[in-house]
């Protein structure tokens, strides 16, 4: 892979003399209601990334070698297993896995690796699983049926409630089997302060699992050695939101966890014996690797990693917190808007670039769909698989909820409530976020060109006289732009 020749200068600020390699499509022009097509400003980097440049060129290179690993005798079997393996241990490296006590499981996405993981911890109704309000429901739903389901609540400016974490660990003490947090919200952007959790967590024998998908492509993590209180168990985490969305996740966690346990899926590959009456599992990690992985997602995974490394964590850190900074001095300053969660420009230490916001008077919908129908604007609206945290800061009581969600039953979904959220990747500029900000203060101002009309089963708006058909875009290349 060619970092240098596909990189560019970072633009975010003057200071900035660091590279980062570019980012497909982070450019391309887009359809807007005024018939003019414009840059695009893809600022949706929570939901997921666009890939970098060096690693799909790095994926067309590979494929001809594609062929199926372990057990394979042909040379390209040869090849294809020996960076799988080479993959594994880069992704390892890349959380501070330790080679011998953890390993690498690879699944579809941080989701998948978190099913697998409520599954494999034979957990009784007794116990106690600690997560938090703040969760994406991937880390609050798997768990729930299979323990108890305690949650750490927020305080008022939206941060994990530290304290209450502590009430909690003394409500359940020893009936606590698993503490699962995200290492960082994808509403609030709020980074948690996970070794200080762990570290409370080991002292009552609990399991430290971290939905790492906010966290990983933002900031260095270190599980640090298994005999530190602040060490991280197992650690999840998904390649689409690190550049490389090709269909990869990974966990990185104990070996021992997975040693007494049948797989998740049970299938080719997890056996070393199987008769009639009975199996013989194979050792982990095969034994959580049923059927072909996905070999090439593996290994894209591992390329971003390796320039997610080249560029250096602290300087990706940097480079968002600058922009960051930018765009919440611009949001505090236009009336009408409120951001979910902590705002302060000034106090990014433990922020990400993930900005979740109202605008008074408007539908979360509608904001959203003005900023990309006549801005070219990529941000995503709703509740960000985070219903119980923005239900908590839009005040949604138990008479409203039943309320709409008579009518969700009624097939209707305008009403749901949500919010707006901007997200800063990689790629973004000083530029793209002036523009968002610039977009932000007319809608804000209640100033757009279109009508909108809102759909009664999606609750999206849109705007009335707009019409492109999606197969002028790749593979069907006849219009300008794509
Ligand atoms: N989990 C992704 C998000 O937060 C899709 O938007």
């Amino acid at each position: 892979m060619d970092t240098e020749k596909d990189a560019r200068q970072a633009p975010s600020g003057k200071s900035e003399t660091f590279f980062i390699p570019e980012v497909l499509g982070a450019d391309h022009r887009v359809p807007t209601l005024s018939g003019e097509w414009v840059r695009q400003i893809f600022m949706d980097n929570a939901a997921s990334t666009k890939p970098f440049r060096a690693v799909s060129t790095f994926l067309r290179d590979m494929e001809g070698y594609y062929s199926n690993i372990h057990r394979g005798t042909g040379f390209d079997s040869l090849l294809c297993t020996e960076r799988y393996e080479e993959a594994r241990e880069i992704v390892s490296r890349f959380v501070g896995g330790d080679p011998e006590r953890d390993i690498v499981i690879p699944v579809r996405n941080t989701t998948e690796g978190l099913n697998l993981l409520a599954m494999t911890f034979a957990l009784s109704p007794d116990d106690v699983v600690l997560t938090t309000i703040l969760e994406h429901h991937s880390n609050d739903l798997p768990w729930r049926g299979k323990a108890h389901v305690a949650y750490v609540g927020r305080l008022p400016d939206g941060r994990l409630d530290m304290q209450g974490f502590e009430r909690s660990l003394a409500e359940f003490g020893s009936r606590i089997r698993v503490v699962a947090v995200t290492g960082a919200s994808n509403v609030t952007g709020e980074v948690l302060p996970i070794h200080e959790i762990a570290s409370r967590a080991h002292q009552h024998d609990a399991r430290v699992v971290i939905d790492a998908a906010q966290l990983a492509p933002h900031r260095r993590i270190d599980m640090r050695p298994h005999d530190d209180p602040g060490h991280l168990d197992f650690v999840v985490f998904s390649a689409h939101k690190m550049n490389s969305p090709y269909g990869e996740g990974a966990i990185v966690g104990r070996r021992d966890a997975f040693a007494g346990a049948a797989p998740y899926l049970q299938g080719g590959g997890t056996v070393y014996s199987v008769s009639l009456d009975h199996v013989i599992w194979a050792d982990p990690p095969d034994r959580q690797e049923a059927g072909t992985p996905n070999i090439l997602g593996l290994f894209a995974l591992a390329a971003a990693i390796n320039l997610y490394e080249r560029i250096g964590m602290d300087r990706v850190a940097e480079h968002e917190r600058s922009l960051t900074r930018r765009l919440l001095e611009g949001m505090r300053g236009i009336p009408g808007v409120w951001i979910m969660g902590p705002g302060d420009p000034t106090d990014l230490e433990d922020r990400l670039g993930v900005v979740t916001f109202a605008v008074d008077g408007l539908h979360h919908n509608l904001v959203a769909s003005v900023l990309s129908y006549e801005y070219g604007i990529s941000v995503r609206a709703g509740c960000f698989c985070a219903h119980p945290l923005i239900k908590s800061f839009l005040d949604v009581d138990k008479e409203r909820e039943k309320a709409f969600e008579d009518r969700i039953r009624g097939g209707d979904r305008r009403d749901i409530p949500g919010g707006v959220r901007v997200s800063i990747g990689l790629h973004n500029t000083d530029e793209d976020v002036g523009r968002f900000l610039e977009a932000l203060r007319a809608i804000a101002a209640k100033e757009w060109r279109g009508t909108y009309h809102q759909k009664f089963i999606t609750g999206e708006f849109v705007p009335e006289g707009f019409s492109f058909s999606f197969r002028a875009c790749p593979g069907f290349p006849s219009e300008p732009g794509c």
